[in-house]
């Protein structure tokens, strides 16, 4: 009986989840083409009313398994429209191949067009790094779900994908297989210290090469998939290699020489000891668990926890099986830290004081424990879903689904929240955030249906890349990591 009781209430829930995201569609010309990142009256809507790519990214995937593949094919081909297609010689104006952060629909004269925001008009002019891996990931997912590979394959949509290559894979100022790029380009939109190599961006850029890979027409790209080909297997050695932290990591970095030059260097980006808070991590790391470091660079171990990046490293495959498993026995010991009261933490630990001050700019929407700075956002819900069913561990899922629904419905659907345990709805927080919604319903299906997670995640890279990854040349020897 307690349980017909609770499964109607979880109808419920989901009955209201799915009224609300049906109110956050935007139209244009009479056609559904994304949602609108937060449907709240109570406050300022600032760009809350405009369709951001990152945040569409979940609605488009429950849209495509519930059978409304239209909504996610109309984004597609109007976002499209506002990529950039030739050079530009304005430095101020988006660069060829970007796809913008947002876009909203504008009336002139009585007529529709959409406006883009590729950072020009952003709170601090960030630009979007994340947008473009992003809309190639939701293109693969049409394909998969729709199994039509036609939109794909379509000029318009081959050089696209092209143009988005082009510029991930541009020769830059440094010489790693990851992408150098400033702070605030993804979800984290603000200054937090993530400039230069910050895992969730070198995740997305490893799953959108290989779904870039799938979907390219060699004729007339073979120089491109070569190039993907080439810096595959690299990006995915270097990160499995340097970004890893476990125990037995930990040792070796604790007992790194520093300032060695020439080839033979183990310590090769010069970590210091001292920057690294080793008698937290002694204490903190499970013995069985792992995660990958928020940022690598030239006497940079940035030894925070970001959910997107950890969980996405599970679900694009880039991270080996072992690593995901010791990930997951991470999220899972450490559950009151990462989960808490509200699935979940966008990074862990806060940064604080000092730190805080110097990092952010004392930035006051990110204090300690609140909103990027380690608070908790019920979106990364569906990743957290999608990971544990990835890992063979769905009753981490089902706990983390549990706690959300006891809550998020009755705080009206809120874009993050607060606190150590992340008990306190965000102190700036919209209301009936899509992305929240769309990740709750998502994470739910995911649940239900494991097959759906097809729709994002990756298989092992193929035998001949690896063996490429292989030939490249591992300096640091001391570690347990296999390819
Ligand atoms: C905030 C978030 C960003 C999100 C946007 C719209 O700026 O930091 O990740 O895309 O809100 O929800």
């Amino acid at each position: 009986m307690q349980k017909l009781n609770e499964l109607l209430t979880n109808q419920t829930i989901e009955d209201s989840a799915w009224k609300a995201l049906e109110k956050s569609i935007l139209y244009y010309k009479g056609r559904p083409v994304g949602t609108v990142a937060a449907v709240d009256v109570s406050v300022e809507a600032l760009n809350y009313d405009q369709c951001f790519i990152r945040d569409f990214v979940s609605s488009a995937l429950i849209f495509l398994i519930k059978g409304r593949a239209d909504i996610v094919r109309n984004f597609l081909e109007e976002t499209l429209k506002l990529q950039p297609k030739d050079r530009q010689l304005d430095a101020y104006k988006p660069g060829r191949g970007l796809i913008p952060a947002s876009f909203k629909v504008v009336t002139d004269n009585g007529e529709e067009y959409l406006e883009a925001d590729f950072g020009e008009h952003a709170i601090a002019r960030v630009t979007p790094v994340d947008s473009c891996l992003w809309w190639i990931l939701l293109l693969r997912a049409y394909v998969v779900a729709t199994k039509d590979f036609s939109l794909a394959y379509q000029p318009e949509f081959q050089t696209g994908i092209r143009l988005i290559m082009e510029i991930c894979l541009a020769n830059r100022f440094d010489m790693y297989p990851t992408l150098l790029v400033p702070d605030g380009a993804c979800m984290i939109d603000r200054r937090l210290g993530i400039y230069g190599h910050p895992l969730e961006l070198q995740v997305l850029f490893y799953a959108a090469l290989r779904a870039a890979r799938e979907m390219l027409v060699c004729q007339g790209n073979q120089d491109v998939v070569e190039a993907i080909d080439n810096r595959l297997p690299l990006l995915c050695a270097h990160i499995r290699q340097h970004y890893w932290i476990d125990i037995h990591r930990l040792n070796a970095i604790y007992r790194f020489k520093s300032e060695e030059y020439g080839k033979t260097a183990v310590n090769l980006f010069n970590i210091y000891v001292d920057s690294i808070p080793y008698y937290e991590l002694d204490k903190w790391l499970p013995k069985e668990g792992g995660y990958m470091a928020g940022n690598v660079g030239p006497s940079q171990l940035d030894t925070r926890f970001f959910a997107v990046g950890n969980l996405m490293s599970i679900i694009s495959d880039l991270a080996t099986e072992e690593q995901s498993q010791a990930i997951m026995t991470l999220i899972e010991d450490r559950w009151e830290d990462l989960v808490g009261d509200m699935p979940m933490k966008i990074c862990y630990p806060a940064l604080e004081d000092e730190e805080y001050r110097i990092v952010t700019g004392c930035d006051p929407k990110n204090i300690p424990w609140s909103y990027h700075n380690a608070g908790s956002w019920p979106v990364l819900m569906w990743m957290l879903a999608a990971a544990s069913v990835k890992t063979g561990k769905p009753y981490l899922a089902a706990k983390a689904l549990e706690i959300a629904q006891g809550r998020l419905l009755e705080d009206e659907w809120p874009e993050y929240y607060d606190g150590k345990k992340g008990r306190l709805i965000g102190k700036q927080a919209r209301k009936y955030q899509t992305w929240t919604i769309a990740g709750f319903l998502l994470a739910s299906e995911l649940m239900k249906d494991a097959s759906h997670l097809s729709l994002v995640s990756f298989e092992k890279l193929p035998p001949e890349l690896i063996s490429r990854a292989c030939e490249f040349e591992i300096r640091s020897v001391d570690t347990s990591v296999s390819l």
